[in-house]
């Protein structure tokens, strides 16, 4: 089964045709990640008018290189899946109108996918042999969560974020350390040539929940620079690493920690932070000490893009079918995990 996604949930317009869940045939991402910079996060009125001139584009683009051409679309793609939330309403709107055209003009089925589940499945296109259950960590720019998935589609969220998100804790503190946005990728290429014992940062373990909470190591970065101002590029290289390493021990102590209480073998990662370096060895090295099995997507299916909607659509119909009748789908921006 040939499914074309489509994904506009936040800053990156992207479309893949995706085979059975796991074929990647094309995968364009455009990214927006320039124009935000200079403000330092996601602007949404500019997010959307960007997808807006991006998403043709994208669409013939990822066709052409799957080698389909818009004649051959009736013949060649089965069903059209598209982020339906969350996400920013403006640019969810923009993908689910065109997934909505294309899937109305081809007479094609249209398939709503949860972003979440977009992460959280992201390891089958490389792992096409991973069931559940496992427990599933989702670490990105807008959410961070602990889900013991017990089938496909069944669902028992453990934990959540109290406050910042992840990725939301590296963007912030690289903007307190004079660096770029994203701050994920620049705090991880500079943590790697710093010292991780060189400062002690909060690790914020919460020990009675699952939840997590990343303002803490947040403030206490801020503290830190109060009284330590950068002295130099080897100082914000230790910065930086001391950073990670609490972000990366925080998120190894609780999973380690469910994985076991749940009786669990599996752990899967999803999300742009698992595209973190020390994040993957260290729950790679940990899994291989205490016998767990540990999926980390490749980096590009890490951060935001279609084919693992593309995925997760295949996923959902082989479990649910398909609906044919669901043109009046609206985008729901707070979209939460639910059962299918
Ligand atoms: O999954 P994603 O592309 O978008 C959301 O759904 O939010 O994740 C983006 C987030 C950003 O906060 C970015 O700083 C973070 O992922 N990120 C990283 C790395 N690469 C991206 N965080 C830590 N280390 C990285 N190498
Ligand atoms: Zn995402």
């Amino acid at each position: 089964m040939n499914i074309l996604s489509i994904e506009t949930s936040c800053d990156e317009t992207s479309v893949a045709v995706v085979s059975n869940g796991g074929e990647v045939k094309s995968l364009v991402i455009s990214s927006q990640i320039s124009i935000h910079a200079k403000f330092f996060g996601v602007v949404p009125e500019l997010a959307s008018r960007v997808h807006i001139e991006k998403i043709n584009p994208v669409i013939a683009k990822s066709l052409r290189s799957a080698k389909i051409n818009f004649n051959d679309f009736s013949k060649k793609i089965d069903a059209v899946a598209f982020t339906v939330g969350p996400g920013l309403a403006g640019t969810l709107l923009v993908g689910s109108v065109a997934a909505k055209s294309l899937a109305s003009v081809y007479k094609k089925p249209l398939i709503p996918v949860n972003h979440l589940e977009g992460h959280l499945y992201s390891s089958f296109i490389e792992n096409k042999s991973l069931n559940p259950p496992f427990l599933a960590l989702i670490i990105s720019g807008g959410h961070t969560e602990l889900v013991v998935v017990e089938d496909f589609g069944k669902y028992r969220v453990l934990g959540v974020t109290r406050d910042d998100a992840v990725g939301e804790a590296f963007d912030k503190a690289s903007k307190m350390l004079g660096l770029s946005y994203p701050g994920g990728p620049i705090i991880d290429q500079r943590a790697s040539k710093g010292d991780p014992l060189s400062i002690k940062f909060t690790r914020p373990y919460l020990r009675d929940s699952w939840d997590f909470s990343f303002s803490g190591i947040k403030t206490s970065l801020l503290n830190y620079l109060k009284s330590n101002p950068i002295k130099n590029e080897q100082h914000l290289n230790n910065i930086c690493s001391s950073f990670r390493m609490a972000i990366a021990e925080t998120l190894i102590f609780k999973t380690f920690k469910a994985v076991k209480e749940f009786n669990l073998k599996k752990i899967v990662l999803g999300g742009g932070v698992s595209s973190n370096s020390l994040i993957r060895h260290m729950f790679l090295e940990n899994g291989k000490k205490d016998k767990i099995e540990i999926f980390i997507p490749s980096p590009i299916y890490c951060t935001d893009n279609a084919a693992m909607i593309g995925c997760a659509a295949y996923l959902k119909q082989r479990k649910c079918g398909l609906n044919y009748n669901n043109l009046q789908l609206k985008p729901s921006p707070s979209l939460i995990l639910s059962n299918w």
